[in-house]
């Protein structure tokens, strides 16, 4: 009975969290594309990448040259991004209105606009509106038919759309047309590739008609700083080493680095390429992660990211990935996060600076847990064979003298201010509750037997933990969403 109901909710979180990730992941994605490896090589490169990739030119830009246009909103200066954004434009200039009479062929204006100007990138659309009257022609025409010269061998898309008697028509026929019928029509229109040579130019006809409208269409797929012209040979922004070209330095032989500041032999390295792959994970990756500057092979971080600091090798890390303690404090506020690892304040030590490393409590006359294990935590964590308290006991093969020897052990330091969970023999109750024993509950959970154990088993608690808590919040989430579901499904109905 339950069944279609869970199968509801199923659907309606799958299709929330699609929806949700198709919206969220978009930019990210585009920032993927833009932030490639190729995208990065240069401007005319990274427009390539995606219609919202920008490349910016600011010379002394410290994140990667190649994004979302939106991630440039703050970081690069307007006049040095290359957007190279697609624009239509259609000048008053260069077109009459209908009825008018065109001056150079003395007939009236069927079509408009005549001319229209358009920037495109590839992967955009504009879309261009027209306006056609339908005149007395010379041969009677009762279908209204877009005619266009070949697009397609150049390079670009048209895809028209009619106001047809109310309706909208995907194509380019309306039928059933009168003398002095207003028709609107639209063309979108698309790049779909780069060709070498300059500007396309279009024609866009209706049929029994002899004048036409053109659309000049200049490709945006290279960037205006890359021509030679604008391209600044021996820049002091290239230490004279180079040549200034979108604002990123081409260098000369021998010298490598942003700003040709680098010379190669010092480095130990013949090209430009593997000076900058130092600073790379691997070849295919951008160079510090995208969040710092390679610096004659070494990576310096950007000081502040989102927030937080990067830090590593790559910049691959962020301050604040870090184990915390059950509050939620990084490092246990005991120490510092370093590249993922908690460097602990003298005095505490363990993976979160949860730990005291005084080693007082597992100290026995004189010996920290009798040579037979480790002072973890303030507590002993024993060799195999040992046991007890202080790794004092040895253990038999036999288990019942074992079970009877740390039944002795523990009847001996009853009376000790000592942590009592200590061992397998967890079905004696820890009764004592002063305060050093309920702290080492706190930090102990399962008794470990060696170092090794130790680590094994305190994942394995934390993991089941961990798992009861997301149950719950699954739990807690379907319902949710059922709900919302549960809305929905009767909105639908
Ligand atoms: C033309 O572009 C508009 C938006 O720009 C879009 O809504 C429409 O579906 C497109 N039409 C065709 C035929 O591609």
């Amino acid at each position: 009975m339950m069944a279609p109901f869970r199968h509801c909710v199923l659907i309606a979180l799958t299709t929330t969290l699609l929806i949700s990730s198709i919206t969220a992941e978009n930019v990210e994605e585009i920032r993927k594309k833009c932030q490639s490896v190729e995208g990065l090589k240069s401007c005319g490169l990274c427009v390539k990448q995606h219609p919202d990739c920008v490349w910016c030119s600011d010379t002394d830009l410290k994140v990667p040259r190649c994004d979302h246009k939106t991630a440039f909103e703050r970081t690069c200066p307007s006049a040095a991004a290359n957007a190279g954004a697609s624009a239509l434009n259609i000048p008053t200039q260069h077109n009459f209105p209908l009825d008018f009479i065109h001056p150079q062929s003395n007939l009236k204006v069927q079509i408009e606009p005549q001319q229209a100007f358009l920037k495109l990138k590839p992967g955009d659309v504009l879309r261009v509106e027209f306006t056609y009257k339908h005149l007395k022609p010379a041969v009677e025409v009762r279908d209204f038919s877009i005619q266009t010269s070949d697009v397609q061998s150049i390079g670009l898309g048209v895809k028209f759309e009619i106001d047809c008697k109310g309706k909208t028509v995907v194509g380019n026929i309306c039928h059933g047309i009168k003398e002095g019928d207003i028709i609107k029509f639209y063309a979108n229109v698309t790049l779909n590739e780069c060709k070498a040579g300059g500007s396309l130019a279009a024609s866009i006809g209706v049929y029994g008609y002899n004048m036409v409208s053109a659309l000049y269409v200049t490709p945006l797929c290279a960037c205006e700083c890359e021509k030679v012209q604008n391209q600044r040979r021996n820049d002091y922004a290239c230490n004279a080493a180079g040549t200034l070209v979108c604002g990123q330095c081409s260098c000369e032989k021998g010298f490598g680095g942003r700003k040709c500041e680098c010379d190669l032999a010092k480095y130990g390295v013949s090209s430009p390429e593997e000076l900058d792959n130092k600073c790379k994970t691997s070849p295919d990756q951008v160079p510090c992660n995208g969040k710092g500057t390679c610096e004659c092979g070494k990576c310096k971080c950007n000081a502040n990211y989102k927030g937080f600091q990067i830090q590593g090798k790559y910049c691959e890390c962020d301050s604040t990935a870090c184990p915390k303690d059950t509050s939620g404090r990084l490092c246990s506020g005991r120490g510092v996060c370093d590249c993922g690892q908690c460097k602990c304040e003298d005095g505490f030590t363990g993976p979160e600076c949860g730990c005291s490393s005084d080693e007082a409590p597992c100290r026995e006359n004189g010996k920290i847990c009798s040579d037979n294990g480790k002072c973890a935590c303030g507590k002993c964590a024993c060799k195999d064979g040992f046991t007890g308290a202080f790794c004092s006991v040895a253990q038999d093969s036999d288990a019942k003298a074992g079970q009877s020897l740390n039944e002795a052990e523990f009847a001996e330091h009853d009376d000790e201010i000592l942590p009592a969970k200590v061992d397998e023999e967890a079905d004696k109750p820890a009764e004592k509750d002063d305060d050093s024993s309920s702290e080492s509950v706190e930090d102990i959970e399962i008794p470990p037997t060696t170092a090794d154990g130790e680590a094994a088993e305190e994942g394995t608690a934390e993991a089941a933990t961990d798992g009861a808590a997301s149950n719950s919040m699954q739990t807690l989430l379907s319902l949710l969403v059922g709900l919302l579901a549960a809305k929905v499904v009767l909105l639908v109905l």
